[in-house]
């Protein structure tokens, strides 16, 4: 494809979709069904997605038949993006042969013989949320995608678990966690001094006055989980890697790699330590390596997951 006019975020998350699909990690994903609590209609299991985007994660969930009776509380503070996951999930059920139906409340109900999920949406920033919520509500199972490196994990972890009753859930996949690698190398100096700079924008990241944002998330997840009284009960790599085969990229990971170029462009521009024209001939070296199908994307990443520790004297997989 050539070099996009515009950029959004609801394309890049589209087109992730299946840079995921074939990045999350198989051994985290099935210790997550094994460790699921049975469903029943009378006692849903109860979801939460944190920054749940276009709603890529329900579809992968109820595709897989993980969910039997759910239901599934997906917030995000952008509403067009809520917007869009209400509008996918409709066509993507029904593509499927699932009845779907939205109520008065704007709930989603996608049901066929056997599996019934119930879908509600809220534009909310996650503290705002976490705040109103705590003591209010628990879920069997929370989930971040792509998000923790986002946010500020040591103050916001807690609240989280919160929201998660003891012996309750909390999944993590493709957290980042410290490595951007780009072939082919053409000057690996200037390549490791982007990466470098790079990563420390993400470290120094602030959004409404507070820090948001870690570049080595993923591996410091496991000891920030300990510290907040979740068992570790499964992690494992869940790198992005993406290349051209003999027809091109797959799917629409050229936009993907696109914007990805993009933004690392506009996150370094004017940055003191980078020559201006150093990085723009870099930027639009990597744009032409797309379209000629010659770039290759690599970015490390861990999928975690916790189980909060039950009070003492309870068991560990049951409902509160
Ligand atoms: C990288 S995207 C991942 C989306 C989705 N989980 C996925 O993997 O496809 C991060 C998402 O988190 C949302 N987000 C970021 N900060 C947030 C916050 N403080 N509260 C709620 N949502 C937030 C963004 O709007 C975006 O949709």
């Amino acid at each position: 494809m050539s070099i996009p006019v515009t950029y959004s975020l609801m394309r890049y998350l589209a087109a992730k979709k299946s840079v995921d699909e074939r990045a999350l990690n198989c051994q985290v994903w099935k210790r997550l069904l094994a460790a699921l609590p049975r469903a029943t209609p009378q006692e849903p299991l109860r979801i939460l997605e944190v920054g749940a985007g276009i709603g890529s994660m329900v579809e992968r969930l109820v595709a897989g038949d993980v969910l039997t009776h759910a239901t599934y509380t997906a917030i995000d503070r952008a509403p067009a993006l809520l917007a869009e996951a209400h509008r996918r999930l409709c066509r993507w059920a029904r593509e499927r042969g699932f009845e779907v139906n939205e109520n008065r409340q704007g709930q989603l109900h996608v049901w066929q013989a056997g599996q019934h999920i119930t879908i509600e949406t809220e534009a909310i920033d996650v503290g705002h949320f976490m705040a109103r919520e705590h003591g209010r509500r628990v879920w069997d199972l929370l989930i971040g995608q792509a998000f923790l490196d986002l946010i500020d994990i040591p103050t916001t972890l807690p609240g989280h678990c919160s929201l998660v009753h003891p012996g309750g859930l909390l999944y993590f996949p493709t957290t980042f966690d410290g490595g951007t690698v780009f072939q082919p190398e053409s000057d690996t100096e200037f390549d490791k001094a982007l990466e470098a700079c790079y990563h420390r924008a993400i470290d120094e990241r602030v959004l409404d006055g507070k820090p948001s944002g870690d570049s080595r998330a993923g591996r410091r997840l496991l000891a920030y989980l300990q510290t907040a009284a979740v068992e570790v009960l499964a992690a494992g790599g869940s790198d992005w890697v993406i290349f051209a085969g003999a027809d091109g990229y797959p799917a629409n990971e050229a936009y993907f790699l696109h914007d990805i170029i993009h933004t690392i462009g506009l996150v370094l521009t004017g940055h003191p330590h980078l020559d201006a024209e150093r990085l723009g001939a870099w930027v639009a070296q990597r744009h032409a390596q797309i379209e000629q199908g010659a770039l290759v994307y690599i970015a490390h990443q861990l999928d975690v997951l916790g189980r909060m520790t039950a009070p003492m004297g309870k068991e560990q997989d049951g409902k509160p």
